[in-house]
């Protein structure tokens, strides 16, 4: 199988990630492995979005977020609950964004280029299947139609998996 990912300018931001979300539908259908359709999500929001130098998941094993497939430089492997963003959004069950992560207490650094994050819990009910996370250059790169369209790709992926 091949796939071309659409280029969307995010002008109209609710149409381009109607647009993306179906692309993503298209792509994962058929498939429930967790690794196979975490690396074509991210593979496709990454080349998709304008303005993010990072884009992956953390799976949650024994504990702690550890990294999944993702785009972008190396990450940090293995990130505690509770601590930074990923670890924040995680224990909390909700989306933070941080529109500075010079401002956020306990930020992780992986890429010293980011400025702007948006991280989306990976929930399956009440449990924490791991986190998609987003890096932007820019600060104040994801605002709430970003948040909206991120969780609604967030959760086709989640659907991806099967019941
Ligand atoms: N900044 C994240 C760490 C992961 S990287 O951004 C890829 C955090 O504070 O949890």
């Amino acid at each position: 199988m091949s796939h071309e990912p659409s280029r969307y300018d995010f002008t109209n931001k609710p149409a381009d990630y109607a647009a993306l979300a179906s692309e993503l539908k298209g792509l994962l259908a058929g498939e429930h492995d967790l690794i196979a359709n975490a690396a074509n999500a991210t593979a496709l929001i990454y080349g998709a979005l304008p303005d993010i130098n990072w884009c992956g998941v953390y799976l949650l094993k024994g504990g702690e977020l550890v990294v999944g497939p993702f785009q972008g430089k190396p990450a940090c492997v293995r990130i505690a609950l509770g601590k930074g963003v990923c670890g924040t959004a995680a224990a909390r069950r909700e989306t933070i964004v941080v529109p500075d992560v010079h401002e956020f207490p306990g930020h992780i650094a992986c890429d010293a280029a980011s400025r702007s994050e948006i991280v989306i819990p990976l929930l399956t009910g009440r449990e924490v299947l791991g986190v998609l996370d987003l890096d932007s250059p820019t600060p104040a790169r994801f605002d709430a139609e970003d948040r909206r369209g991120l969780e609604a790709l967030a959760a086709i992926f989640l659907a991806s998996l099967g019941p």
